[in-house]
């Protein structure tokens, strides 16, 4: 039988964000209804849901007017003809990224391969090939350093069993971002051994403080035949609830051999869900949503540099530069704070939920939270200034580790 440790922070999130007041731990960017949806477009006999629309099966694999909106997020910039094009073959429809994680990593691994994961990240991308069998190192990144990555530890690691590096970007919990050149640089390790490289991209293109210029690319646009891309409605998009999210290669049997496993656990995504993506996708609508996606961050993350920097005694951070989360780090008399105790006592005084660095992200990170600041401007606000008054009254009796 597999044995699959618990994921600790889906386990946090179920456990405490059904009664926060204000959720400033969530990741998504803040959500949209239909109604918000349907106002994105000019054309009022356009919309998002059909209500004559038999409810069969639908499309297997997902619509092909969706797999070609997703196929067009990864066109190479206008001019650049060197990248590799992707069509709606390339792209395979799942429940959330968190299936097209999931269905990737038990199609491509075995017991006895070697997996190298980018850390701290979602454990799903490492916890998941573990229960597969594989031995997994974990390339670690450090705030102090402004959680780098290093191409010659990755060099370090590979072994002729690796078959698989996976990484994040823009990365959750941190913030951070992989530039192009490391990605070429991962790119040219993997190519030597015909590595796997999977990039769990469900924060992109939400580069909020990076010059556009500065923006790297999908991992697809390097064209590199063993890349893999997984993303999602959730958080760039606003749509977590629709759960739906893809899986996108150059290599198009390892969309066929996902799409055979796949048959075993999802016959085909809801048809709502399929449409209602199609509709957020189309090319007249998903950018005024990532325009409202980045205009929100870049708002809020100047919320909460004023509240940090207001609050320099008690915390301190690696600005984050993309994506939806940061990692702050609390500390006491030179000690870290012991942080799960710090999220359950702000939950249960304040109503305000953050996510303790130390459970859900790895025994190293001790003091650190995630907030999720691209939540409606005004929850964190509100969030932030309880924050705010419980470091004010209560904070000296946070134990410290
Ligand atoms: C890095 C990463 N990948 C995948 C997921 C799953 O997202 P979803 O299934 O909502 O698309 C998450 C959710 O937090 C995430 O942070």
């Amino acid at each position: 039988m597999v044995r699959i440790v618990p994921f600790a922070v889906e386990q946090w999130m179920d456990e405490y964000e059904t009664w926060a007041k204000y959720n400033i731990a969530e990741t998504c960017s803040a959500s949209i209804s239909i109604d918000d949806l349907r106002s994105l477009s000019d054309d009022p006999s356009r919309d998002p849901l059909s209500t004559s629309t038999k409810l069969t099966y639908g499309a297997i694999r997902g619509s092909q007017t969706l797999r070609s909106h997703i196929a067009r997020l990864y066109a190479p910039p206008t001019g650049d003809d060197s990248s590799t094009t992707v069509s709606a073959e390339n792209v395979l429809i799942t429940p959330g990224a968190i299936q097209a994680n999931f269905l990737l990593l038990y199609t491509l691994i075995q017991p006895g391969d070697h997996v190298v994961c980018h850390y701290p990240t979602y454990q799903q991308l490492y916890s998941v090939p573990e229960s597969l069998g594989a031995d997994v190192s974990l390339w670690k990144t450090s705030g102090e350093d402004g959680w780098k990555l290093d191409l010659e530890e990755l060099k370090a690691m590979v072994r002729p069993s690796t078959k698989m590096i996976i990484v994040n970007n823009p990365q959750n919990p941190t913030g951070a971002f992989i530039s192009q050149e490391v990605l070429a640089g991962i790119i040219d390790i993997a190519r030597q051994s015909s590595i796997y490289v999977l990039c769990d991209e469900v924060y992109r293109p939400l580069f909020h403080s990076l010059d556009k210029t500065e923006w790297p690319p999908s991992l697809l646009s390097l064209g590199y035949d063993r890349s893999i891309v997984t993303g999602s409605m959730s958080k760039v998009f606003s749509l977590a609830g629709i759960r739906l999210g893809w899986i996108a290669s150059l290599h198009r049997s390892i969309i066929e051999d996902c799409a055979a496993a796949r048959d075993y656990t999802t016959i085909s995504v809801s048809q709502v869900d399929d449409r209602i993506a199609t509709f957020a996708l189309d090319p007249l609508h998903a950018g005024k949503l990532l325009d409202r996606n980045l205009q929100l961050a870049k708002r809020n993350l100047g919320i909460l540099k004023g509240f940090i920097d207001a609050h320099r005694d008690t915390c301190d951070w690696v600005v984050p530069r993309a994506g939806t989360t940061a990692f702050i780090r609390f500390s006491r008399d030179g000690r870290p704070v012991d942080d799960v105790a710090l999220c359950q006592m702000l939950q249960d005084s304040k109503g305000v939920m953050l996510v303790p660095g130390r459970r859900c992200f790895g025994e190293e990170f001790k003091g650190y939270v995630r907030i999720g600041y691209v939540a409606e401007t005004e929850v964190l606000e509100t969030g932030l200034r309880e924050l705010g008054e419980f470091l004010k009254a209560e904070y000296a009796s946070v134990p410290l580790i």
